[in-house]
């Protein structure tokens, strides 16, 4: 059975009534739920964690290598800031893939760089919720 790693990063939480303009009404439950159903389904197992901190997400993924057999990150702001999340995803040598709600190159200059995407095999943005279960077909595939 393969373990991925759902990982999502600070403000997520707060998805549902988060800016809805942008982000929508799925809640974070509502797409970790999702997710896991659809893991279950691949016969895959799905553990879904969120933290406003960079250093656990960071921790976490060092954690993650030789457990879990793919992540799917969503950093947030901190896909903008973030070479400590980078370096760690690099480190745990878990292939990855970066997803964002909305169309970040859509949106405000500082958040069309990612620093953690090259650290990833492939990103997926602006697709909604449904960016999440692309990305864990992807993997599973
Ligand atoms: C986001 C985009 C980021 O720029 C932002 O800071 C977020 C959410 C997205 O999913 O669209 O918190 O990662």
């Amino acid at each position: 059975m393969k373990k991925i790693l759902l990982l999502n990063g600070p403000n997520l939480g707060l998805l549902g009534t988060r800016e809805v303009q942008i982000y929508g009404k799925t809640t974070l439950r509502d797409i970790e739920n999702a997710v896991r159903e659809a893991a279950k389904a691949k016969n895959a197992d799905l553990t879904a964690i969120q933290s406003e901190d960079e250093g656990f997400l960071a921790r976490t993924i060092c954690l993650a290598k030789g457990v879990y057999d793919g992540i799917i990150i969503n950093p947030a702001a901190y896909t903008h800031t973030s070479v400590a999340i980078h370096d760690a995803l690099l480190a745990s040598e878990i292939p990855a893939i970066e997803v964002h709600i909305s169309n970040i190159h859509k949106r405000e200059g500082y958040r069309h760089e990612s620093l953690t995407a090259s650290a990833c095999v492939g990103q997926i943005c602006g697709l909604g919720a449904k960016g999440y279960l692309l990305a864990l077909d992807a993997l599973l595939d």
